[in-house]
């Protein structure tokens, strides 16, 4: 049987293309660590997939601004339909509906066990963490495809309690592979809570589920600052406050809205492509957001950084940030006692949670992401129409399943 899957193509480039059904052992190919080849998986299931979703993360290996090899294979937001199980698999049972994190963890090691599942020791060979079809994270075969193998499935899968209902709110329910647990860590790591003012750098998907996380929280006010009018515009639809930090420094448009130049809360959903703020806006100022945080956060506040950081940058501004390094005022933090919230988001932390609000109606994540649905075939064009900064969370839809 063949499975048609969406890879990496090189520079700005997605392609799709023929890849072998999965089996339960762990095969070589694009991206795949040679010491993970040949790993069996016994506690796998294989999924049909139901929904995979295109991300920001995914976006820094499709400008080429990571080291991500060609032929990789994409996808690491995935919900599916059980259709086989390994033979250690003790749980699931095949036709059950599941949402996957994001990240890969094994449930036995030391991390594991403290629900740090994004920097689980035992899934990477070559650091702690690791994720489906991402570069660096131990090669495990991307889920933007019509089927996927998922390792640990007990552990890592979270069951819907009905598939019909299931069905019915897949546009929701898909969110919980990733941006919807990573906007609410953001928000926690920030400690948002009943009354907070919340600042969110970045209207993206991330930044948009920060926000309703934060709403969620019980915030007073959330202000989503972003240079893209449709995105701020998506963040309005909510009832956000919103900043353009094309039109300068987001301390003054904060000063404006809330009286005083500070936020109890800071969330930067935007990462290592940051582009600077007012003038500054026109080019990329990796460490932008990052000492904007530590500016306008109140001292004794918590900072989330859900925003990706790399380790190396082949398309960095300056030698320093090819190697991550990026140039932060890390003492203004330190004077005011900043804490840092870092980190892939230990998606098992949150995903139940947050699927009984959906099901149970207190949250409209879909929409306020605008969530929208296209067909597998149609992932180039999906991943051109992000790159360009569409207000839209892509939604890809292999076998047909979600109604449109
Ligand atoms: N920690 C995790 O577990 C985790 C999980 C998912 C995504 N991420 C990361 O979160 C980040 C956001 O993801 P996304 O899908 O929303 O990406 P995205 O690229 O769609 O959104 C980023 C937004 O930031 C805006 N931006 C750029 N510079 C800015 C600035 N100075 N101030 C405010 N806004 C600015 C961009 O215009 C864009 O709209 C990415 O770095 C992604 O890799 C992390
Ligand atoms: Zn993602
Ligand atoms: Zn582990």
């Amino acid at each position: 049987m063949s499975n048609l899957a969406v890879s990496y193509a090189g520079p700005g480039k997605v392609e799709l293309i023929d890849t072998p059904y999965p089996e339960f052992e762990l095969k070589d190919g694009p991206g795949v660590n040679p010491a993970n080849v040949g790993r069996k998986v016994p506690h796998g299931v294989i999924l049909r997939t139901v929904a995979t979703n295109i991300c920001g993360s995914d976006q820094h290996m499709v400008r080429g601004r990571t080291t991500a090899p060609e032929g990789l294979v994409l996808g690491h937001e995935i919900t599916g339909e059980v259709v086989e199980v390994g033979p250690d698999v003790e749980f699931l049972k095949v036709g059950d509906m599941v949402s996957v994190p994001f990240n890969i963890s094994c449930g036995r090691c030391r991390n594991c066990k403290e629900g740090q599942t994004g920097i689980c020791l035992n899934v990477n060979p070559d650091r702690p963490g690791s994720a489906y079809g991402y570069v660096d994270m131990g090669g495990w075969v991307g889920g933007q495809a019509e089927y996927v193998l998922v390792p640990y499935a007990d552990w890592n899968a979270l069951k819907f309690p009905d598939r019909d209902q299931a069905l019915e709110k897949i546009l929701d329910l898909t969110m919980l592979s990733d941006i919807f647990p990573t906007g609410f860590h953001g928000a926690v790591g920030a400690g948002v809570t009943v009354g907070s003012t919340v600042y969110v750098a970045g209207a993206g998907p991330v930044g948009l589920a920060a926000a309703t996380s934060a709403q969620l929280l019980g915030a007073a006010v959330v202000i989503v600052g972003d240079l893209n009018a449709d995105r701020l515009a998506q963040a309005r639809s909510f009832g956000c406050e919103t900043i353009d930090v094309s039109l300068g420094d987001p301390k003054d448009q904060i000063e404006q809205l809330l009286g005083v130049p500070e936020v109890d809360c800071a969330i930067d959903a935007v990462g290592f492509e940051a582009r600077g703020h007012g003038h500054g806006a026109a080019s990329e100022q990796p460490a932008t957001v990052l000492n904007s945080m530590m500016d306008i956060t109140r001292a004794g506040g918590s900072i989330g950084i859900p925003g990706l950081y790399v380790t190396g940058d082949p398309g960095a501004v300056d030698e320093a940030a090819k190697v991550g390094s990026l140039s932060m005022s890390f003492g203004l933090g330190w004077a005011k006692s900043h804490t840092f919230v870092t980190g892939q988001c230990p998606v098992m932390k949150y995903h139940r949670g947050l699927m009984q609000a959906i099901l149970n109606d207190k949250v409209s994540i879909a929409k306020n992401v605008n969530a929208t649905a296209i067909p597998l075939s149609e992932a180039p064009q999906g991943y051109a129409a992000f790159d360009e900064g569409a207000a839209q969370k892509f939604v890809l839809d292999p076998h047909g399943m979600i109604r449109r």
